[in-house]
């Protein structure tokens, strides 16, 4: 398991190189960049024996047959797309590791009576759009049509980024299907494993999450000539609407919220800006305290904007709910965990992950990987060879508990 271990990592940093940004992996949703990490993936499955396609919505997918075609299938995977200069791991480690379990049945001659199918989904992080899960949630089947309407900064939108990449979200959804479930694994992108020193975890539930853009507009204007007393500056607007958010996430226990992009338009040391935009994003574990924060959020918004004189407007681009792991699944990973003599750890995910999408589809159910002091969405993310290891041995004990000890050798 060591060799294969190595070779999933390896073959992350391989997949890294492929980025949209020279010098940094930024791999967003229907690029270029995707298509070509989905065909070095994609090469990687067929090596594994899988038959590999890209379905309508831009996913990568590897389907090894099972020994009954009445048994189902089972899905396997997590994503391909990435955030802005990202680390290796937070996505393909999933991806990779789940093409490594399948060439391990394999290599062992092990039949599965169900279908597995490996997918690396296209937008779980939603860089292009602001909003997250394109893919996964066309293969749920719960992509809201409205969403086909959002734009990206060059003005294209979803509809359109799909149907370049090849695709229509119409058919890549499941639903109808007999699936047995979605099993994700990933990296923590925490601390909690490396505190109790634990390779691997089981994932309890994942927080719910809210995304939206919000733009403040004033009125643009000289910056030599407007006098400070008569400016509806929609940068100072944002920056205010910045504080407030911060000052609402810390109020809370357990409440995240974060302005990770910021525009000022026109964007000229010399014009006042007419408007600004900041993404918005607000998780708690509690969907009630998450949207009383939210509550709280506008009612600042508003605030600010009357004592500016400028308008705040809200785009919502993504609302999820927490999503509790499957009972059933979980237990399979957490006997694997056991059996293999490892501590037993469960936790929750403050991070989104393609299960909340698949669970209006399947039960789900997460491994988390402990990551090097708990770092993701930044470069230094890393793994070590041996807990990928570690997890790669729960995942192939976790595809035998699937089959009941049904499964035969042929
Ligand atoms: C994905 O990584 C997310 O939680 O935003
Ligand atoms: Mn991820
Ligand atoms: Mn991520």
């Amino acid at each position: 398991m060591d060799d294969l271990a190595a070779e999933v990592v390896r073959r992350c940093r391989e997949l890294a190189a492929i980025s949209e940004e020279p010098g940094r992996l930024t791999r967003p949703f229907a690029t270029p960049a995707m298509a070509r990490a989905n065909a070095l993936a994609g090469r990687w499955m067929a090596e594994a024996g899988m038959a590999v396609r890209v379905d309508g919505a831009g996913n990568l997918l590897g389907h090894l047959p099972g020994s009954d075609p009445d048994a189902g299938t089972l899905l396997l995977g997590s994503h391909l797309d990435t955030v802005r200069d990202a680390g290796a791991f937070d996505g393909p480690l999933g991806v990779l590791a789940a093409v490594a379990a399948v060439a391990r049945l394999r290599a062992e001659d092990v039949g599965l009576r169900f279908a597995v199918d490996v997918l690396g989904f296209s937008d779980e992080e939603g860089l292009r759009f602001g909003t997250a899960y394109l893919g996964s949630r066309a293969v749920a089947g719960t992509l809201d049509p409205t969403v086909l309407d959002l734009v990206d900064a060059g003005g294209v939108t979803v509809r359109d980024a799909f149907a370049a990449f090849g695709g229509d979200p119409r058919f890549a959804a499941r639903a109808g299907e007999r699936l047995l479930g979605y099993c994700e694994l990933h990296i923590e992108q925490g601390p909690v494993l490396e505190e109790r020193d634990a390779p691997v975890g089981v994932v309890t539930a994942i927080a719910g999450a809210t995304r939206a853009e919000v733009t403040f507009t004033g009125r643009a204007g000289h910056a030599g000539t407007v006098p400070m007393a008569l400016r509806r500056d929609a940068a100072c607007a944002i920056a205010e609407f910045v504080l407030a958010v911060e000052a609402t996430g810390r109020a809370e226990p357990g409440l995240v919220a974060t302005v990770g992009r910021l525009e000022a338009r026109p964007g000229a040391p010399n014009v006042v800006p007419g408007a600004a935009t900041a993404s918005l994003d607000v998780r708690h574990p509690d969907d009630a305290v998450r949207v009383a924060a939210l509550e709280r959020i506008r009612g600042a918004a508003a605030e600010i904007a009357a004592a500016r004189g400028v308008e705040v407007s809200w785009e919502e681009r993504l609302s999820t709910p927490a999503v509790a792991m499957d009972r059933g699944l979980s237990e399979l990973l957490a006997g694997a965990v056991a059996e293999l003599g490892l501590p037993h750890v469960r936790l929750p995910s403050g991070a989104g992950h393609d299960a909340v999408a698949l669970a209006g589809l399947t039960p789900v159910a997460m491994l988390f990987v402990r990551c090097a002091g708990g770092v993701s969405h930044h470069p230094d993310e890393s793994v070590e060879v041996a807990d990928v290891a570690v997890a790669l041995r729960v995942l192939d004990r976790f595809l035998r508990a699937v089959a009941g000890g049904r499964q035969r050798r042929h």
